[in-house]
């Protein structure tokens, strides 16, 4: 994981706006690099420090959270999904941008985990009257803090954020930058839709062996789509194959380094791929601008009932939410069977809360299958 300022060969914009440039070294991390990609389960991960980009997570830390996440999904559906393993900790929220899914997830996960939880909201807060990003978070961090989960409309805010406080970092998006745990919760849906196709149930024996040759159609508002980034890293480091499908104003400035192939005609791509993963059109970004009108955008790259049809039997539909139906995907499609939006939303909860463990748990943190036993899980 990243104490480092932004560095992925994917960041189509500069940091200005996160904040203060404070000339202070980043905190080194001990990163995860040394692992090398391959299916199955790899050697489990260094300790992580932050969590600021797909980019500083190879195979076997993409792996191990997911594995992580094995255990800590099943204390989630029980009937008392609690479990002391982060009692005494002190997670920030920190949202500076508005969310519906990460934040309260998020929030959820410290909980599950017995951590407190401090929500700050800059409507309400001090930085109404002018008080800058650092000095708040600076004040947070005196209060005691163990994390800070941070969304903000600057690429490199979380990163600066690292900088500033003793403390570990969650990048919860930030501009058009990156989403890691949104890439961490589509790669544990995928897997779990795989296995199940085959028959399977999720545990030590299903590694990430799934990705290898998956053919993974990423569409429309690339350009604006810090989704799209973490995912993209994410699936090129399993092993599968992308291909982006967006009119040519809504592909980013350069794809050097990305390893996609591109397309514009969504109906010859759909029939080849196992995930079709919709993007939202990032209309507050000014994605309008790029477009002659939704409806035209509709008519070339929406997911309508008649285009999700040309889909092969048991590939899925993604998007990350918020949705902007009829738009980038047609109602009906939002809700048929091979839709996993919804799942999508409920294992980020699983996911965040294996993040935040590895992440507090340091170098204390458990293997993933004495986590389970630890925490009575059946099969760990
Ligand atoms: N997918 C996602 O980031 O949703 P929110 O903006 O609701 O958090």
């Amino acid at each position: 994981m990243s104490g480092g300022p932004v560095s992925s060969d994917l960041v189509a914009h500069d940091t200005a706006g996160a904040g203060e440039a404070d000339g202070r070294d980043a905190r080194e991390s001990p990163g995860v690099h040394s692992t090398p990609a391959r299916a199955g389960w790899p050697a489990p991960a260094s300790p992580m420090l932050h969590l600021l980009s797909m980019a500083d997570l190879d195979a076997g830390g993409i792996a191990h959270v997911l594995r992580v996440t094995d255990s800590l999904g099943e204390v989630v559906r029980r009937s008392i999904p609690r479990v002391p393993a982060l009692r005494g900790r002190t997670v920030v929220s920190l949202f500076a941008e508005e969310s519906t899914r990460t934040r309260l997830s998020f929030e959820t996960a410290a909980r599950r985990m017995s951590a407190d939880v401090l929500t700050f909201s800059p409507a309400t807060s001090s930085v109404k009257k002018g008080e800058s990003l650092r000095d708040t978070v600076e004040t947070i961090a005196a209060m005691g803090a163990d994390a800070f989960v941070v969304r903000h409309s600057a690429a490199g805010a979380p990163a600066r954020v690292a900088r500033w406080v003793d403390a570990h970092v969650v990048n919860a998006g930030d501009g058009w930058h990156e989403h890691p745990t949104q890439a961490l919760l589509d790669c544990y849906t995928i897997r779990q839709c795989r296995a199940e196709a085959e028959g399977r149930t999720l545990g030590a024996e299903v590694g990430t062996e799934c990705f290898v040759g998956l053919h993974v159609a990423v569409v429309g508002d690339v350009r604006h789509s810090r989704v799209a980034r973490s995912l993209v890293i994410a699936l090129r480091t399993l092993g599968a194959r992308t291909t982006l499908v967006c009119p040519g104003t809504l592909a980013p400035p350069s794809l050097e380094g990305w390893g996609v192939d591109v397309s514009q005609d969504l109906d010859a791509v759909l029939p080849e791929v196992d995930v079709v993963y919709v993007l939202r059109l990032q209309l507050e970004r000014g994605t309008g601008s790029y477009l002659p009108s939704a409806r035209e955008y509709s008519a070339g790259f929406g997911l309508t009932v008649r285009r999700a049809a040309r889909l092969a039997p048991g590939a899925i539909v993604m998007h990350p939410g918020p949705m902007n139906r009829g738009v980038e995907i047609a109602d009906e499609v939002a809700d048929m069977a091979r839709s996993v939006v919804l799942r999508q939303v409920a294992n980020g909860v699983a996911v965040r809360m294996a993040v935040l463990y590895l992440l507090l748990a340091g170098p204390n943190a458990l293997e993933a299958d004495e986590l389970g036993r630890s925490l009575g899980v059946a099969g760990a």
